[in-house]
């Protein structure tokens, strides 16, 4: 049977199909933000320069086979020397913001404001000051995974003081950038930090004996941490300085496996809810959600412990963290189709979630084997967030596609994902409603990809490592996405 057969065999059962949509023509809101991003580790280098402290990846990367072909981020990109080669690169892009994170050992060598390195802070004045002049709005994440070493010495996220620690530090960058600087966010993905880094361990600080009670104490702590930089900002430095600040959250959209069984769409929530839900329910709806805190409760004690797994919060902490936000900073990339998975008595989280997931056959490949062409799942999860956390504004903080292997400036499959993904977006503005304030590609240029270092390339421009001047080589989904930006949206 041809492919052609499969498809129709598909359509006609009503499994999510390849996107095929007819594109919808309109524009966005006429302040739309528009913007790339990157992250501090993945771009800097300069690990040890002026003053900087060690971060959990700097170690990471050093410890010999954590990182793919033990790449590191001692150089990265070099931007800690190319404050001008980046901002020209965003003008060529013609964004209106640019996504960036503060690497807060840089700034704080030890983690705590006893020790305040100018040096590492002035970089950060430097560029925002090079983007304010280039008309370019800086949007900063406070934490996007490069904790100090030194804070990790004494428990990193599962030590609860981390909390007042993540505020100073927070209070201080409010303190000294916040007259130049009106869009924040506290936390990057703290799905990542709790499970890949404290469950699975293939990120920093590495951690994965403990996946059945760690991810969530680290969880717990995170979103305190970000509940009280959010009332920092709120409190002392909203009035004067006038800016919007959130968290970032990650997730995956999930469809059944097979649409005619109920278990699979169970499962299917599940994925979103364990993910998604983890931390947007407490900050958005107040508290974990009941399918979490049921889930982990019973398996906890099924399995002969005293209470639960899950950390619970008191009234006071539930009350706190509840609102904690200005819009709903929102990551997204592919979808997955789930089925249940009985994982018996074990005590981790993916036996807690109980969900085993694949993709479609027909979803078109990237570099990242996580990763699957699927933009119609963008839509649907852009619909949920509307409905399960009433209706917030939506900044989209990052969203794209690598590649790996041979370089091909000519990266058609890049072109064909920011169109299909933000024609998504669009259709979630323009037709449900969904509250859309912004979009962000990741990423500005190719960088080191976390644990698979330097082999997944997700840049809308190429970085040449064999040139000592690590120049920024324009790909052609460069004028895409600026075509889709000079057009603040798609043409009729
Ligand atoms: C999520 C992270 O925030 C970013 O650092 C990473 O490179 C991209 N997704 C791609 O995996």
């Amino acid at each position: 049977y041809s492919a052609h057969f499969y498809y129709n065999i598909i359509r006609d059962n009503g499994f999510p199909l390849p996107d095929d949509e007819k594109m919808l023509s309109g524009h966005f809101r006429d302040d739309f933000i528009w913007s790339v991003a990157t992250a501090s580790y993945q771009i800097e280098g300069g690990w040890r320069a002026d003053g900087k402290g060690l971060s959990i990846w700097d170690k990471f990367a050093h410890t010999p086979l954590r990182v793919f072909n033990d790449d590191t981020g001692d150089i990265a990109c070099d931007s800690y020397n190319k404050v001008e080669e980046d901002v020209a690169i965003l003008k060529q892009l013609k964004v209106t913001h640019y996504r960036f994170s503060i690497s807060w050992p840089r700034v704080l060598p030890d983690g705590t404001t006893n020790h305040i390195n100018e040096a590492g802070l002035n970089y950060y004045h430097k560029l925002v000051d090079a983007l304010l002049a280039a008309n370019i709005q800086p949007h900063i994440t406070l934490y996007h995974w490069d904790l100090p070493q030194a804070l990790q010495d004494i428990g990193g996220w599962e030590n609860d003081t981390i909390v007042t620690k993540f505020r100073d530090y927070a209070d201080l960058i409010f303190s000294r950038l916040g007259h130049k600087v009106k869009f924040w966010i506290t936390i990057n993905e703290p799905y990542n930090v709790a499970n890949i880094g404290h469950g699975y361990g293939t990120a920093a600080p590495g951690i994965s004996f403990r996946p059945g009670t760690l991810p969530y104490i680290v969880a717990h702590n995170l979103l305190k941490a970000h509940a009280e930089a959010w009332h920092v900002y709120n409190d002392k430095y909203r009035a004067e300085q006038k800016g919007i600040i959130s968290i970032t959250i990650n997730s995956d959209w999930s469809e059944p496996r097979n649409p005619y069984k109920q278990e699979d769409y169970d499962a299917a929530r599940r994925v979103v809810e364990f993910q998604l839900g983890w931390f947007a329910h407490p900050v958005y709806n107040g508290d974990y959600s009941e399918i979490m805190k049921t889930i982990i409760r019973e398996r906890s004690l099924a399995a002969g412990l005293p209470k639960s797994r899950l950390p619970e919060f008191t009234p006071e902490e539930i009350k706190r963290i509840k609102g904690t936000y200005d819009y709903f900073g929102f990551n997204h990339y592919t979808t997955v189709l789930a089925f249940p998975v009985d994982y018996k008595n074990l005590q981790h989280y993916d036996a807690d979630r109980g969900v085993g997931t694949i993709a479609d056959r027909t979803w078109l490949d990237s570099g990242s084997a996580w990763l699957k062409v699927s933009p119609f799942g963008f839509r649907k999860i852009l619909n949920f967030i509307k409905e399960e956390y009433g209706n917030p504004t939506i900044i989209i903080t990052e969203n794209g596609i690598s590649e790996r292997g041979a370089v091909d400036l000519n990266d058609v499959h890049r072109s064909y994902y920011y169109e299909k993904y933000i024609n998504q977006l669009l259709k979630a503005y323009l037709l449900d409603g969904v509250d859309i304030h912004g979009y962000t590609a990741w990423t500005l240029m190719d960088n080191l990809e976390w644990a698979t270092g330097f082999s997944e390339r997700f840049g809308l421009f190429y970085l040449n490592h064999s040139d000592p001047d690590l120049p920024r080589v324009a790909k052609n989904s460069v004028s895409l996405y600026s075509k889709i930006i000079a057009c603040n949206g798609f043409p009729d």
